[in-house]
């Protein structure tokens, strides 16, 4: 019998015993991310919080709520098949932003990730995310609002769910917006 191994799921078993930095020696769990291999659409986001680290799950919560909410309105996927995973497996003690040795650390296993599935849009959220992965110092503000051509992907760039909370009507247009656009690239790929 041959059995076949989910390249993602394998991903996680190795990244669990993660030590390549000191974030593993406050860990409760290394919070790898959801979906399978097979997902068109990646959402990246920062870091788990306190919830994430005792769940194992990224974006718990009201953000996480919100996310999956929105993706589901305005792409049409049913937002339990996406792949949602941070820039940073572990939760930086008191929510402090990563450090850049951490984030070096950490980014091998978000290059994999993002190998393994090869989706057709990457929704970077925040600042963090969306600095790290454009490779630029700009802020979300003036970056939001379009794509980019990223590696074979459609990099959008949007709004924390966590500022959206706060940021009121507007701001949850704007992020609405942001992901029917990758909804639309989405669509015209399966085109
Ligand atoms: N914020 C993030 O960026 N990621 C999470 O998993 C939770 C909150």
């Amino acid at each position: 019998m041959r059995v076949v191994v989910d390249a993602f799921l394998e991903l996680r078993d190795r990244a669990a015993g993660c030590t390549r930095c000191e974030l593993s020696t406050t860990r409760t769990q290394v919070v790898f991310g959801t979906g399978h291999r097979d997902s068109p659409l990646v959402v990246v986001g920062e870091a788990p919080g306190e919830q994430e680290d005792l769940s194992g799950e990224p974006f718990v919560g009201r953000s996480g709520t919100l996310l999956r909410r929105v993706i589901g309105e305005e792409t049409g996927l049913d937002p339990a098949d996406c792949c949602i995973v941070n820039v940073v497996k572990c939760r930086p003690p008191q929510n402090r932003d990563p450090r850049p040795a951490e984030v070096a650390a950490c980014r091998p296993w978000l290059d994999e990730q993002l190998e393994v599935v090869s989706p057709t849009v990457v929704l970077t959220v925040g600042n963090f995310a969306s600095r790290l992965l454009l490779g630029t110092r700009e802020g979300i503000t003036r970056l939001r609002g379009r794509s980019y051509p990223w590696r074979d992907a459609h990099l959008v760039p949007t709004l924390h769910p966590a500022a959206v909370l706060r940021g009121g009507s507007a701001a949850l247009e704007r992020f609405r917006h942001d992901v029917r656009l990758a909804g639309s690239l989405l669509a015209g790929a399966a085109a």
